[in-house]
């Protein structure tokens, strides 16, 4: 059990029984001098002034009714009103080997959840750029964490793969008689798509043409289907190699895009109208809704119909999370989608809830992300103004990276500096990637991305290695020794308790989606090893017992960067 969680209990038990509410918030905390204590209770003032109480007897009160079980040495009051907690030694010091030998470090599992995980999701015909990398990083990072919680997590790769674009592209490539379709580049079909798309913005002729095609489509004619999978395989046999060389999980199997949820369209239209959620005017078909208003401040209207009896995206989006709710019932739905589409995607769940669509026990929430940005802080994109393609991004980053091993060492064997460079030029972006926090735009940096100190993946990767050649010198096998872990000063106390705090991050990652969370950690956990490497002794000390301790516990930071990052989808290396 985490600690932070048992203290927790502890504090609230205490404060019901000196008067207080039983969903009271002690607002316990990590203290950030561990010389005064290893957590903190902030909330006790709070409850004070709300029961009338005078806060620093009360605080005293509620310390002393406090249980200190077998994990807490000692509980003190200080000014005005804190209640610090210290942790006994020797709880530690059994909770460390018992994080040593297992192989998961202790973490529990959370209560099973069916948990939909909607992420990378990019449009066909063409390339996957820069503006993806966030969804399938962070998502596929959310993804491996879920799981690891004990989740049963369905992947959804809801790709674009529907709609008056793909009416469009069928009729320009009828009209130019473009034969082999399934042996078309995809550079070539993005050439198409944009030439389509000209075409359908100038001639009012192609434009009722592409309609009529999309219509085709919706009523399965078999011609049109053929062409239209062949224009998807193109994309998404691209999109396959991009996911295997980021180490993506995502597979073909768990590709369910817009063109899934087609035939449940017009069931949704008509239990909209039925319902009398959706209006028709002026030939569309719209929901209104009170919550959001528009430009003129009235209530916004959302088009589920366009007069030609089309749908739109929303109304797929709809279906979908109907589809995911009845069908899947799933527990929980979590969305990785840039913030532009926050009040979009707000607009279509309130029309579901609207129509009852979402289950009791469904929960949904969008985690968006903002920009990636250049040094001038404008979107990131190649000098000529187009979007920058993923592929050409991680060539760069390999490439890079292989002239950083060689500075450090240029005898290296040429195919494991292939192996090194290729783990190290994807996981510094992928580390970067998830070391922000997702909410905030952030500048794309080479320099930064590929620094080797400060909170990067090299770094990390830099503490990882030389733990592990530490502990090959030792020829310590763990398996067979004796003695136990003993925390002899202030240093190994401090690392002995964030490794405990493992537990909590992981945690509170899957509540709010935050990855750059287990970065910071993952850092801070990898500094306090370089600090505590240059202050003590490890392989020369001379109290064999000590040694031995000290080489336990450097094992443990090494498995738990290992898992970290691997939680974040990051491989890690022996050696640089
Ligand atoms: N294909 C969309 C885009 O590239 C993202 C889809 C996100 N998922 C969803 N259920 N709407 O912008």
């Amino acid at each position: 059990m985490k600690i932070k969680e048992k203290i927790i209990k502890e504090t609230i038990r205490s404060l019901i029984l000196n008067g207080s509410e039983k969903n009271c918030d002690p607002i316990i905390i990590k203290s950030s001098n561990k010389q005064k204590s290893d957590y903190q209770s902030n909330g006790i003032m709070k409850i004070a002034i709300k029961l009338k109480k005078n806060p620093k007897k009360f605080a005293k009160n509620v310390a002393k009714n406090i249980n200190k079980k077998n994990f807490l040495k000692k509980i003190t009051v200080s000014d005005p009103c804190f209640i610090n907690f210290f942790i006994n030694s020797k709880f530690i010091e059994k909770r460390l080997e018992n994080i040593l030998i297992c192989k998961r470090l202790k973490i529990k599992k959370q209560n099973k959840k069916k948990i939909v995980i909607d992420y990378s999701s990019p449009n066909i015909a063409k390339n996957m750029h820069v503006g993806h990398l966030r969804s399938t990083i962070i998502g596929d990072a959310m993804v491996r964490i879920m799981e690891f919680l004990g989740h049963n997590v369905i992947r959804e790769n809801h790709i674009g793969d529907w709609g008056h674009q793909y009416g469009m592209l069928i009729t320009y490539i009828k009209e130019k008689n473009i034969k082999n379709i399934s042996k078309i580049k995809l550079k070539e079909l993005e050439d198409i798509y944009k030439k389509s798309k000209r075409k359908f913005n100038r001639s009012k002729d192609f434009k009722k043409k592409s309609k009529k095609s999309l219509i085709k489509m919706y009523k399965n004619n078999k011609k049109y289907i053929s062409v239209w999978k062949k224009i998807v395989n193109i994309t998404l046999s691209e999109n396959k190699k991009i996911y295997k060389t980021l180490n993506i999980t995502l597979k073909s199997k768990h590709i369910k895009g817009e063109s899934f949820y087609r035939n449940m369209l017009k069931n949704i239209i008509l239990d909209l109208k039925k319902k009398k959620i959706a209006r028709k005017k002026n030939g569309k078909l719209i929901v209104y809704l009170k919550k959001f208003k528009n430009k003129l401040g009235k209530k916004m209207g959302v088009i589920i119909q366009n007069e030609d009896k089309t749908f739109l995206y929303s109304t797929i989006d709809i279906a979908c999370i109907k589809h995911r709710s009845k069908i899947i019932k799933a527990n929980k739905i979590m969305y990785y989608i840039d913030y532009r589409q926050k009040r979009y995607l707000e607009q279509v769940l309130e029309i579901s809830k609207k129509a009852k669509y979402i289950s009791k026990n469904l929960s949904i929430n969008h985690y968006e992300f903002g920009t990636i940005l250049n040094k001038k802080n404008k979107p990131f994109m190649t000098r000529k103004g187009k979007t920058i393609k993923l592929y050409d991004l991680i060539k760069k980053s390999i490439k890079k990276s292989k002239k950083i091993i060689l500075e450090k060492n240029n005898k290296i064997n040429r195919k494991i500096l292939k192996k090194r460079s290729k783990i190290i030029g994807i996981g510094a972006i992928k580390y970067f990637e998830l070391s922000k926090n997702r909410k905030k735009n952030y500048v794309f940096n080479w320099k930064k991305i590929l620094k080797l100190d400060g909170n990067t993946y090299i770094y990390i990767q830099y503490a990882y290695s030389r733990i592990f050649s530490i502990v090959k010198k030792s020829k310590i096998n763990i398996k067979k020794i004796k003695d136990k872990i003993i925390i002899t000063n202030l240093e190994e106390r401090k690392i002995s308790i964030k490794i405990l705090q493992f537990e909590e991050i992981i945690d509170d990652i899957s509540k709010n989606s935050y990855p750059h969370i287990l970065c910071n950690y993952l850092y801070n956990l990898s500094t306090n090893f370089s600090k505590f490497y240059e202050k003590y002794y490890i392989l020369s000390e001379k109290d064999k017992k000590i040694k031995i301790s000290r080489i336990k516990l450097i094992l443990i930071i090494s498995k738990i960067i290992k898992i970290g990052l691997n939680l974040l989808g990051i491989k890690t290396i022996k050696k640089i």
